[in-house]
């Protein structure tokens, strides 16, 4: 059944995030198609179309789950300015065989780094585990190289709990992942309640 305590969208200072929908597809394949955006990242370049294959299904299941009232497994997330300008997604996916273990992810157009809006959609993400999902662990990897993910992971709270030499391919090349974690009571739980409360993720 529909619960109308569960909102669509969150308002965190300067941005809003709102569960992301296929409508949203173009905007996440131009984000993807930017070089610099991409530098890092394992999947990149990716088509409209294999953007589409991969997004669409997902976004489709958090469709029909939030339809029944019930949060996300994976919930992907559109980042807007106030104004409705487009900067990015972030995502918080179930880890496999991990029992209220959650990824974050993130990726922003280039026009929004460096002013601290990955920072405030990081805790976003971290306090939706939490409140919503109910998270004992949260996790977040990146490619060695990728100093601005690693510091903002970090900056999270998440600790380098490994490495994964030659994990990823990445045109030709094999990059090593490294592996930020923490258990959520390890975390600056008081910080992210008072994003759930500012946010009003804590009352839903
Ligand atoms: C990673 C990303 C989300 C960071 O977003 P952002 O809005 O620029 O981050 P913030 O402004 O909140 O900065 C967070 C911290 O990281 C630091 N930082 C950000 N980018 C950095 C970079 N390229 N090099 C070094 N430090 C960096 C900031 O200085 C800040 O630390 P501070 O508070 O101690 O000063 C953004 O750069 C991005 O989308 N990159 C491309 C996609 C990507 O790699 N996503 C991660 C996938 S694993």
């Amino acid at each position: 059944m529909y619960d109308s305590r569960m909102s669509d969208a969150w308002t965190h200072e300067t941005e809003r995030y709102r569960y992301a929908n296929r409508e949203d597809i173009p905007a996440f394949a131009e984000l993807l198609s930017d070089p610099e955006v991409g530098r890092w990242l394992w999947f990149t370049p990716m088509s409209l179309d294999a953007v589409r294959e991969y997004f669409g299904p997902l976004l489709d299941r958090q469709a029909k789950e939030r339809a029944a009232g019930e949060t996300p497994r994976t919930a992907v997330f559109t980042v807007e300015a106030l104004n409705g300008e487009f900067l990015g997604h972030g995502a918080v996916v179930g880890v496999e065989a991990s029992p209220n273990g959650y990824e974050i992810g993130f990726q922003l157009m280039r026009k929004a780094w460096g002013r601290g809006v990955g920072t405030r959609l990081g805790q976003f993400l971290c306090a939706y585990a939490i409140e919503l999902c109910d998270a004992y662990r949260i996790e977040g990897g990146c490619l060695e190289g990728n100093t601005g993910s690693a510091t903002l992971l970090q900056k999270l709270g998440l600790q380098l709990e490994g490495t994964r030499p030659g994990y990823r391919l990445k045109a030709g090349v094999r990059h090593t992942e490294l592996c930020f974690g923490s258990e959520v009571h390890r975390l600056d739980t008081a910080a992210l309640r008072r994003v759930a409360d500012a946010t009003g993720l804590s009352s839903q």
